[in-house]
């Protein structure tokens, strides 16, 4: 791949491209060992070897972190009226054009993947490749012995008029549970417990496909996966 100078170092988290033109102009800047003073110049990724203050950079086209959603917070790119998820992002990371991949409610938290890779956020939420997504959920009201039958041979949602795919559904105590669901209609949950008479007080998603919410990730915080994991 060929990408400029300047983004590419600033991609990498090392200061905008105004300081790092500046930097240039001091000499900071070797391509394949010359110094190099003009930061438009196109470098081939795979071939050309950049150093910064004789540091090499190691350039990443994709990026995949995993955020702790926190309330409050909308699942897109941007909004008139509300904070968006990346407005959490350090600006090394924004400098990526991430997007979330699927969507939490406004008030929903927990596990939210978040990437510039398209064929990756494909494979996690295309409806065809069924990867589960589970649930910690607060009732209103107590949990009845059929839910469970109910859930695993699907609820009716209207007005799709759609079957939701079987769920797994594991009591925790008689208001809390954790339901897995294989696809991602609107407020699914929500309107799957509301169809059953109940309400939903608290959601968080704690997994999505093999990637699980770590209990020390404190709501707001994320961290970045590596390529190791992703392949998995
Ligand atoms: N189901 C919901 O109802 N809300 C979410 O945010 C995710 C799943």
């Amino acid at each position: 791949m060929k990408i400029r100078l300047d983004k590419l170092i600033s991609n990498m988290g090392y200061g905008s491209r105004s300081e790092i033109k500046k930097d240039a102009k001091k000499g900071l800047i070797k391509v394949n060992d010359m110094v190099e003073k003009n930061t438009g110049k196109l470098i081939d990724t795979e071939k050309d070897l950049v150093k910064y203050n004789d540091e090499i950079i190691e350039y990443r086209q994709f990026i995949y972190l995993l955020m702790n959603k926190p309330k409050g917070y909308i699942s897109a790119t941007e909004d008139s009226y509300h904070k968006t998820v990346i407005d959490l992002l350090e600006d090394y990371h924004k400098s990526f054009n991430l997007a979330p991949i699927g969507r939490l409610d406004i008030d929903t938290e927990g596990l939210l993947l978040l990437s510039n890779d398209g064929k990756f956020n494909h494979e996690l939420t295309s409806p065809k490749k069924n990867v589960p997504k589970t649930y910690y959920v607060e009732l209103a009201r107590q949990i009845e012995d059929d839910y469970g039958k109910v859930f695993k041979k699907g609820i009716k949602l209207m007005p799709e008029n759609i079957v939701t795919k079987p769920a797994e559904f594991k009591i925790l105590s008689e208001k809390s549970c954790e339901l897995t669901i294989y696809e991602g209609k609107f407020h699914q949950v929500k309107r799957m417990f509301e169809e059953v008479g109940n309400r939903v007080t608290y959601l968080k998603r704690i997994k999505m496909g093999h990637f699980k919410l770590p209990v020390d990730l404190d709501a707001g915080e994320y961290i970045e996966l590596t390529e190791e994991e992703i392949k998995m």
